[in-house]
């Protein structure tokens, strides 16, 4: 399909609500998929909920609950989140849907066939927090270093996949960028990950975790939860398990991940979509992966933060805006409520939203009621080049190289210059004694405010909206000539002041 974008975020465990960490992945996401769309290129976002294996059975148990009672609560919590924030998938998947799981079963079932799965038994360390199988050079003083836990000893009958035969096919392709994945230095660790340490086969089956999906020619075991997840990118996009027939979407164009989870995705992954005989995805993104105030996210600890948290105390758009802004995509991020107040503080009450009141203001207060034409005549032009060179940037540059945060800090360069344009200008002033030049300045506010709102769209989708409404802008990518202004203030404006930090 020419022109098409397909972006998937992670499947989400359903053992917790949605965090921080969820959100900044799937509104980075977001923003690229509305990116992409305002591009006009056919977009397809997926995201979803992961809700099979030995996690999620546990703590179900621990509830009282039954497993998919449990996962229906959480993976409900995932889908309202994504609702609230303005979340633009256009699919939520989850893995304990009939299709999904009957696609699973047979794709393993092919696998089988073909002699990629095979009985054997498996001997070794399992991390239940990852669901993943460990080494000792993995372990840092014996415990699993994301989890901080002891890996059980696993000993027992396994169907294995011949992970070990794709191994130099994979190293080579990824080598070549045939399977991209960014940033290099994520590159460089997966390559030498290869190199190093190898592939060896994995198990995937289990037979002693009943929440799974069944090993369709040996019921006593359920397929490993990472094979039964990863399908969810084919399945999510209508694929029924059918091998050599890939739904039109794919390959994705990007999947995006933090580092936490990007060895599975470089080795398990494709090495299913080599044996599936499917191709690979064309891009893996890795983003950085948040602390809060220097510390890992934890129940214990006490320091998650939640979606409903941060779109209580500063609003569904500017959350959108904090989180994107917190740290340069791929590098990881420290935040801590502090710095968000003060950031939306800075940038959104006293930047962008001032910029816009104070031009609707002065506007208001000259025209009355009366409408304002916009004179494309009276734009310079270096004014013109300024504002393609944003957009140029802005939109295709840093979106399309995955720098999501130079596309804002470019949005905000404008802000900046506006609003130095009307301190140095006084337009409150030649309104009283020129009229001419007052009348130019609007102009030239108003195409910048234009360009602002139009560039902001994909990361503050609403914002955008209400900037458009309150300038009676129709949001067209550019102003017609004579296009008639009529102002409309948003109450309060767009962005109030806080005035109390937590
Ligand atoms: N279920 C698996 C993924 C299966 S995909 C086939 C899983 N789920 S998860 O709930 O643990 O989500 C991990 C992902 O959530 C990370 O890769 C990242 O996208 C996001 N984040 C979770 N915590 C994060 C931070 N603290 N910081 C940034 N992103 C993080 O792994």
């Amino acid at each position: 399909m020419p022109n098409k974008f397909y972006i998937t975020t992670p499947i989400y465990y359903v053992n917790a609500g949605p965090h921080l960490g969820h959100t900044y992945t799937t509104v980075a996401a977001d923003v690229l998929a509305r990116m992409h769309r305002l591009l006009g290129e056919k977009t397809f976002f997926l995201t979803g909920t992961d809700e099979h294996g030995a996690k999620i059975q546990e703590i179900a148990e621990k509830a009282g609950l039954p497993p998919k009672e449990f996962t229906d609560n959480i993976a409900g919590q995932f889908k309202e989140a994504w609702e609230k924030l303005n979340i633009s998938n256009d699919r939520f998947i989850r893995t304990t849907e009939e299709e999904h799981m009957a696609a699973v079963s047979k794709a393993l079932q092919y696998m089988y066939e073909r002699g990629d799965v095979y009985k054997g038994s498996y001997e070794g360390l399992y991390c239940k927090g990852c669901e993943q199988f460990k080494s000792e050079n993995d372990l840092v003083d014996g415990l699993c270093t994301d989890h901080k836990t002891k890996p059980e000893v696993m000993q027992e009958e396994s169907y294995m996949f011949k992970l070990s035969a794709y191994a130099d096919k994979l190293r080579d392709l990824i080598e070549r960028d045939e399977l991209k994945i960014l940033p290099d230095s994520r590159k460089n660790e997966i390559l030498s990950f290869y190199k190093n340490e190898g592939l060896k086969d994995i198990s995937f089956s289990r037979k002693n975790v009943a929440w799974g999906i069944p090993v369709p020619w040996d019921r006593s075991h359920t397929i490993y939860v990472w094979a039964d997840a990863f399908l969810n990118y084919l399945t999510g996009i209508g694929w029924d398990g059918t091998s050599n027939q890939p739904p039109e979407f794919w390959p994705a164009d990007v999947q995006l991940m933090s580092k936490d989870i990007l060895r599975v995705h470089a080795t398990i992954w494709p090495a299913m979509l080599l044996s599936l005989g499917l191709p690979l995805p064309k891009t893996l993104f890795v983003h950085g992966f948040f602390l809060i105030d220097g510390q890992k996210m934890s129940k214990s600890i006490g320091n998650v933060i939640s979606p409903d948290q941060l779109i209580k105390r500063y609003g569904v758009d500017a959350t959108r805006y904090l989180l994107m802004s917190a740290t340069p995509f791929g590098n990881d991020g420290d935040v801590n409520w502090k710095q968000f107040d003060d950031k939306y503080n800075a940038d959104l009450a006293n930047g962008l939203g001032n910029l816009v009141q104070r031009v609707a203001t002065l506007i208001e207060n000259t025209y009355k009621k009366e409408r304002f034409d916009y004179n494309l005549g009276l734009i310079p032009e270096e004014t013109i080049t300024r504002l393609n060179k944003a957009e140029e940037k802005g939109v295709r540059e840093y979106i399309k190289d995955f720098e999501p945060h130079n596309a804002l800090g470019i949005i905000w360069e404008l802000i900046g210059e506006a609003n130095l344009f009307i301190n140095i200008h006084k337009p409150w002033e030649l309104a009283k004694n020129d009229t001419d030049a007052f009348i130019r300045n609007m102009n030239i506010l108003l195409a910048i405010i234009h360009k602002i709102a139009w560039l902001l769209q994909p990361f503050m989708p609403t914002t955008a909206k209400d900037i458009f409404t309150m300038f009676g802008d129709k949001g067209e990518r550019d102003i017609p000539d004579g296009h008639h202004f009529v102002i409309n203030k948003k109450e309060g404006g767009l962005f109030p002041r806080l005035e109390t930090q937590k």
